[in-house]
């Protein structure tokens, strides 16, 4: 076992550590949208209920309060930005994640 972490982590040394622990973390924030149930009205690539993760990313990209007005969506709900069905506030989510998943909405590619 312990020898498997030994060349593991030579492994991930070799490779590049930053990229690696940068790809971790967007799957965290990814497996965090499923259990946080985002994926029963979004999906990355297409429209179902709510708007493509990838078209809210194209929208705002280069907005430079893209994130925080996000956040503020998913936290409070929203409406009237991509249609007549509103999404309803996520109340229970702790702000720390849900300013994770704005910023990680903002990187999905379709
Ligand atoms: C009940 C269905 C539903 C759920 C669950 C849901 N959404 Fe949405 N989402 C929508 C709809 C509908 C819109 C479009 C709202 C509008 O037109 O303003 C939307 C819009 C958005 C937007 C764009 C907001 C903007 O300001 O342009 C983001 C980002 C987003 N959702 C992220 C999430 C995340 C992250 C979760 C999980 C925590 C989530 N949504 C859960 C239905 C949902």
């Amino acid at each position: 076992m312990s020898r498997f972490i030994f060349s593991a982590s030579l492994v991930i040394a070799l490779s590049g550590a930053t990229t690696l622990a940068r790809a971790a973390d967007v799957s965290a924030v990814a497996e965090l949208a499923r259990s946080s149930g985002c994926y029963s009205c979004h999906a990355n690539g297409e429209k179902v209920v709510g708007p493509a993760f990838a078209a809210v990313a194209q929208k705002y990209a280069g907005q430079k309060d893209a994130a925080a007005d996000l956040a503020q969506s998913i936290q409070n709900g929203s409406t009237g930005k991509w249609g007549r069905i509103p999404m309803p506030g996520h109340a229970s989510l702790p702000p720390a994640d849900v300013k994770r998943l704005a910023e990680w909405v903002l990187t999905v590619k379709p």
